[in-house]
């Protein structure tokens, strides 16, 4: 028995959305006592009966196997406080209309914390809070007549992608801990010592992933502010990467260059690195666009100019315009146009249509008259409830029947099926071999060889008139006021 099966920390997670459940999942995986908690009745109810509310690789195994033993759920926060040694909260921070986070799920959650604390806890951010937060919850906690003995707020932020959330959890890179006090930090060093002793790892039944006996993540203690700073600036440099590649592809089409040769050659520079300089239709999802927006209000209210942010924000936007322009220029007009659009979720492996990029160009080819015959191997559920099937809108249970007569495909996000298409087919059931793909899966010269007229993104297109094919280096360059058709 391992020692944290012995002595468990009792934990409740405050929220069971994409943080949150993973979250109480991956610490009752490494043999933690966990509540999870959430107002949402049905939900909980769901999840009690083995409902899986997400699309997320592991999670419904990791569920399955403690469910009712290290895992429970309910909508009772008083009593789940009570119990747990840390409470990890972890409920949603929209974005308010100003661009700031809205907290006001988190002030609710604190208070009803600080209502029913009997004893030292140990509360955790987990959600991603500006960097005022954890001074927020202290008051909050303070003014409720708890003294400062009994409580101590700690930032515990999550890195984790969603649709390899689990294995992101369980191998993470890094384990950032910011805490002002020792007894803090060591009660989270203690919840996360299966992994930073690596003893997980050597379980049969671990999860596989990156990190082992002998590659442990490292721990970073650090202060709360720097903790709350770390989250926000990570995915705000993440998302600077991507709009940085989507303007170099601008630039790769505008002079005939190729954007993958180009960000290979910048990723086998050690100090750049190869991820996330993968152009495409502009970053979408809960995060990016959130924490982006809410980074540059931070700043702004602390009297910094991050106008570096504003100009991400503005790439990404035009990514999106540019990338439906680069469809007029495949189909000149789009009324009464038949289009099969394979992906709707904000990327591939996730059923997430948050901000999704592909949600937006759908809207806008609906808006502009054309048919849309959509396949998403996940998100077809969550898209349906925002556009309802109807003579414009179809779903479709697989590619080829979404292709069946289109006049063009569009590929608008990165499922691994999208990138394995069996082209043959894909072309005897189109009524023209077009495609326009935002994330660059094939190989425009392989495309080209099979008739297809491939337009893509940072790459010259392949345009295909009845058995000729050419390369026009600035076809799909999006010109304002300027349309292109062939
Ligand atoms: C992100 C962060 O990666 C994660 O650390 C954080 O905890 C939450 O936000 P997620 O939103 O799940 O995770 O997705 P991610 O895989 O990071 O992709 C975000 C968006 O950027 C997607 O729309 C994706 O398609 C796009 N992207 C990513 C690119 O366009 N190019 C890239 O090279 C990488």
């Amino acid at each position: 028995m391992s020692e944290t099966e012995k002595h468990p920390v009792s934990i409740a997670v405050v929220g069971s959305g994409y943080v949150g459940l993973v979250a109480a999942a991956c610490f009752a995986e490494i043999g933690h006592k966990v509540v999870c908690v959430d107002n949402d009745e049905s939900k909980i109810q769901s999840l009690q009966q083995g409902g899986i509310p997400i699309h997320e690789d592991f999670l419904p195994e990791l569920l399955e196997r403690h469910r009712n033993s290290r895992i429970r759920f309910t909508t009772d926060l008083r009593t789940a406080t009570q119990e747990a040694e840390a409470i990890f909260i972890a409920v949603g921070t929209p974005q308010s209309e100003t661009g700031s986070a809205d907290l006001s799920y988190v002030d609710a959650v604190a208070s009803e914390i600080a209502r029913s604390i009997d004893g030292y806890k140990v509360i955790v951010e987990k959600s991603t809070v500006p960097v005022y937060t954890n001074e927020w919850i202290c008051r909050v906690i303070a003014r409720n007549g708890i003294s400062t003995d009994h409580f101590d707020v700690t930032s515990n932020p999550e890195f984790l992608r969603e649709g390899t959330a689990v294995v992101d959890f369980l191998h993470p890179d890094r384990i950032v801990i910011g805490a002002q006090t020792e007894r803090a930090a060591s009660l989270l060093q203690k919840i996360y010592a299966p992994l930073t002793t690596g003893a997980y790892y050597d379980q049969s039944d671990a999860v596989p992933g990156p990190c082992s006996r002998q590659k442990t993540p490292p721990i970073l203690q650090t202060s709360t502010k720097a903790a709350e700073i770390i989250k926000h600036a990570s995915n705000a440099f993440l998302a600077t990467k991507i709009s940085f590649i989507n303007a170099v592809a601008n630039i790769c089409e505008a002079v005939g260059a190729d954007v993958e040769d180009v960000a290979r050659g910048m990723g086998m520079d050690a100090r750049i690195g190869p991820k996330f300089l993968r152009a495409g239709v502009g970053y979408g999802g809960s995060c990016f666009p959130k924490d982006v927006a809410a980074f540059r209000n931070v700043a702004e209210l602390v009297g910094v100019d991050f106008a570096l942010l504003r100009e991400v924000e503005a790439i990404n936007e035009e990514q999106k315009q540019r990338f439906f322009q680069k469809i007029r220029s495949a189909l000149w007009t789009f009324r009464g146009k038949s289009l099969c659009v394979l992906g709707l979720a904000f990327k591939g492996g996730t059923d997430d249509i948050r901000e999704s990029p592909a949600l937006d160009i759908v809207r806008q080819l609906l808006n502009e008259g054309s048919k849309v015959n959509a396949f998403d191997p996940a998100a077809e559920e969550r898209t349906r409830e925002v556009i309802p099937p109807n003579a414009q809108m179809r779903y479709c249970s697989d590619p080829y029947e979404a292709a069946t007569d289109a006049d063009a495909v569009l590929i608008l996000n990165d499922w691994p099926e999208f990138a394995e298409l069996n082209l043959e087919r894909l072309r005897s059931v189109l009524r023209y071999p077009i495609v326009v793909d935002g994330r660059n899966l094939y190989d425009p010269a392989k495309m080209a060889q099979m008739g297809f007229t491939y337009l893509s993104v940072g790459r010259p297109a392949n345009i295909h008139h009845s058995g000729i094919s050419t390369q026009d280096p600035q076809a799909g360059l999006y010109k304002p006021g300027a349309t292109r058709g062939f």
